[in-house]
């Protein structure tokens, strides 16, 4: 088989010091791939005014595949003030690579797994009925609608007249809002078209197939949000019964499941939900199996076999500057081993998996999170693992 080349996107911060580690574990799990290199970001921003260069987009349009480190993002105001001088006339408006990608590609598809290690000391516990305590295994994948809904976009401060005109069509809108001036609105669209909603929810039940989940659960607010989620509800019950029989579909909603979040997470398999209540969720059920140093996701679109594959962390400007870099790489190397699934090499990602799982439950290479240390720079004097140590240890069990 021809090496696949893959598109490495450092991004800022932090971003950049996880993929490196990322590579190496990879290489010595015996991946071999070229990989080329390419910006997006807030440097790219801040000298040059865009985050994400037309370059990116061709070279992921080229090679498909591509791993991502972590940007700096920051709200509209801020991001000005950060432009070159020679920019800032320009009438530059900053906004999310991230979503750029998302929306560029039509990676609709996010998928969230969250799976606890043993003997990870971050695992969420949980008192039981004789007084002890258990340990639930948590084993969730959480797909995500990744384009539409809240996140589409499609917004306005003091909308223009035609939109308000249509909105005046609305019964709830005239009884609630037309009292208020225009100048005064904030709009926020969710709009889910059905091929959207169909195509998530079927990637949710054919994971839960192909994996061995018994169930899929949509977490969204049929009762209170009845045209988006109560239209992706309806077409879940469809679905299911045409096409997934062999699955239960369970349904419960966002606010509800986060309160329950910590009561039963073990009997919850694959979970489905629009944007929104699919990042919250998908955050909530982090926390349980270690938090942002544990978190991966994939952004895929399954016609075109595009996708691009992150830890859930940020840039932590913070941690980029320490001398000895001290974050969790472990976030990173999930990245890359989802990436390894998409593209058929379950055998290297298993093996980088069960390397994972050895140093985890050996206890002996923690990270500061790990450890729950604050993140400080004497971290590693204190007896935590830099972030090489950490890949180095994943390294010697390959
Ligand atoms: P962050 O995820 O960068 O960091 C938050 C905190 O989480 C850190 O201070 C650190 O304590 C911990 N943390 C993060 N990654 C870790 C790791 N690998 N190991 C151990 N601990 C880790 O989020 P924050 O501080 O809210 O944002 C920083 C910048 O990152 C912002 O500009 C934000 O917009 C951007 N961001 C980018 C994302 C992306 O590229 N996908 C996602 C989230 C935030
Ligand atoms: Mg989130």
């Amino acid at each position: 088989m021809p090496k696949p080349t893959i598109v490495t996107l450092p991004g800022d911060g932090i971003g950049r010091t996880v993929l490196d580690e990322a590579l190496r574990v990879l290489g010595a799990a015996g991946f071999e791939a070229n990989y080329v290199e390419s910006a997006i970001g807030w440097e790219f921003w801040r000298t040059r005014g865009y985050p994400l260069p037309q370059h990116t987009l061709d070279l992921i349009a080229e090679h498909k595949i591509a791993l991502f480190g972590a940007i700096t993002s920051k709200p509209k105001d801020d991001a000005f003030a950060e432009l070159a001088p020679e920019l800032k006339e320009k009438d530059l408006v900053y906004s999310s690579p991230i979503v750029g990608l998302r929306q560029h590609f039509d990676l609709d598809i996010c998928l969230r797994p969250c799976r606890s290690y043993k003997g990870n000391p971050l695992n969420f516990i949980r008192r039981n009925a004789e007084g002890g305590v258990d340990e639930p295994e948590v084993d969730v994948a959480i797909f995500r609608q990744n384009t539409e809904g809240l996140y589409g976009g499609v917004e306005w401060s003091n909308p223009p007249a035609q939109v308000h005109d249509a909105l005046m069509t609305h019964t709830k809108f005239r009884q609630n809002f037309s009292h208020t001036a225009v100048g005064e609105l904030s709009i926020s669209t969710r709009i889910f078209t059905r091929q959207a909603t169909e195509r998530i929810l079927r990637a949710a039940f054919d994971h839960a197939r192909h994996h061995g989940y018994s169930s899929v659960t949509l977490c969204e607010k049929p009762n209170v949000i009845r045209e988006t989620s109560g239209m992706m509800y309806k077409l879940a019950q469809q679905i299911q019964i045409s096409e997934y029989p062999d699955i239960e579909l369970w349904n419960t909603n966002i606010d509800a499941q986060m309160m329950w979040l910590t009561k039963n997470p073990e009997n919850y398999g694959v979970i489905v939900a629009g944007n929104m209540f699919g990042d919250i969720v998908s955050d909530g059920f982090a926390g349980l199996i270690g938090g942002l140093g544990f978190a991966a996701s994939a952004q895929y679109n399954s016609d075109t076999g595009i996708g691009v594959f992150e830890p859930t962390h940020g840039s932590a400007p913070k941690y980029a500057e320490y001398p000895v870099s001290i974050v969790n790489p472990i976030a990173m190397i999930e990245a890359a081993c989802m990436m390894l699934d998409f593209i058929d090499e379950q055998t290297i990602s298993s093996r980088i998996r069960d390397a994972i799982a050895i140093v985890i439950a050996e206890g002996k290479v923690q990270t500061y999170d790990m450890q729950r240390l604050p993140g400080k720079v004497d971290v590693v004097d204190r007896g935590a693992a830099s972030t090489k140590q950490m890949a180095d240890a994943i390294i010697t069990r390959l």
